[in-house]
């Protein structure tokens, strides 16, 4: 068995997603507004790396059922339909809309993992079908990979909470001797410290009181949802959609 965690995806090497299913979060905000999202109706999510991209991509697909979103310092960019806020995934906002996302960490996280057998989004707000997926995953290849976006390339105690969750979770009550990376011997470590509370880890961390200042607050409250998007974020050639939940 292979668990491991990874705090910031600059520090991914290629051998390490080739043929491994990778389960991506940026609970703050990337990953749970992408299941609010999807959780109300948009038909596809496309993570672009760059503003200019999404420009670019939005004139080729040259349809009007296509949003831009995202955000670059926490704050909507210019021009852009939405922002990053799963508040402002709405079902009378996107229902049946594609829409092409750039954001500072989540999209960068995500593109950075193309070339796995699979990539998942996750965060608290799809935790249980994740896990489910993630428990799946571990029973049939005996090997998974989590993967924190991180902020600015560096380690962020969000997604590092919600890394441990999804592995204890993945682990389904065993405690392995042996498989487990530092970054997930370090995430399991923080389920302990924090225990059930969602709350907690993200208002402490920088992004969460980053969010808070800028007035996200309600955001933060969001993305401690346990299951409030209970959708399988599947990333597949260049778009997330709906997965099969497993039952
Ligand atoms: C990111 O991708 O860095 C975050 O989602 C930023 C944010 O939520 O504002």
């Amino acid at each position: 068995m292979r668990l491991d965690v990874i705090f910031s995806p600059g520090d991914l090497a290629p051998a390490q997603i080739q043929g491994r299913t990778a389960f991506v979060i940026d609970i703050l905000r990337a990953t749970t507004a992408m299941c609010a999202a999807l959780h109300h109706g948009a038909k596809a999510i496309i993570p672009v790396a760059s503003t200019e991209e999404a420009l670019r991509l939005a004139q080729t697909i040259g349809s009007t059922d296509v949003l831009l979103a995202g955000e670059k310092n926490c704050l909507r960019i210019p021009g852009f339909h939405l922002g990053n806020s799963p508040l402002e995934m709405t079902e009378g906002a996107v229902r049946g809309k594609t829409i092409i996302v750039t954001t500072t960490n989540g999209t960068k996280a995500l593109l950075a993992c193309q070339g796995s057998a699979a990539v998942y989004g996750a965060c608290a707000a799809n935790l249980g079908v994740s896990a489910e997926k993630a428990r799946e995953t571990l029973d049939r290849d005996g090997k998974l990979l989590i993967v924190c976006a991180g902020r600015d390339g560096a380690f962020s105690l969000d997604d590092a909470y919600c890394a441990g969750r999804l592995a204890e979770a993945a682990l389904g009550g065993l405690k392995p001797r042996r498989g487990l990376n530092d970054a997930a011997i370090a995430s399991l470590d923080l389920v302990r410290r924090y225990g059930e509370n969602w709350e907690r880890p993200l208002r402490s961390s920088r992004a969460g009181r980053e969010l808070i200042k800028l007035g996200f607050q309600d955001d933060v409250l969001d993305a401690s949802r346990l299951d409030a998007y209970p959708v399988l974020a599947h990333f597949h050639e260049r778009r997330v959609t709906l997965a099969p939940v497993p039952v």
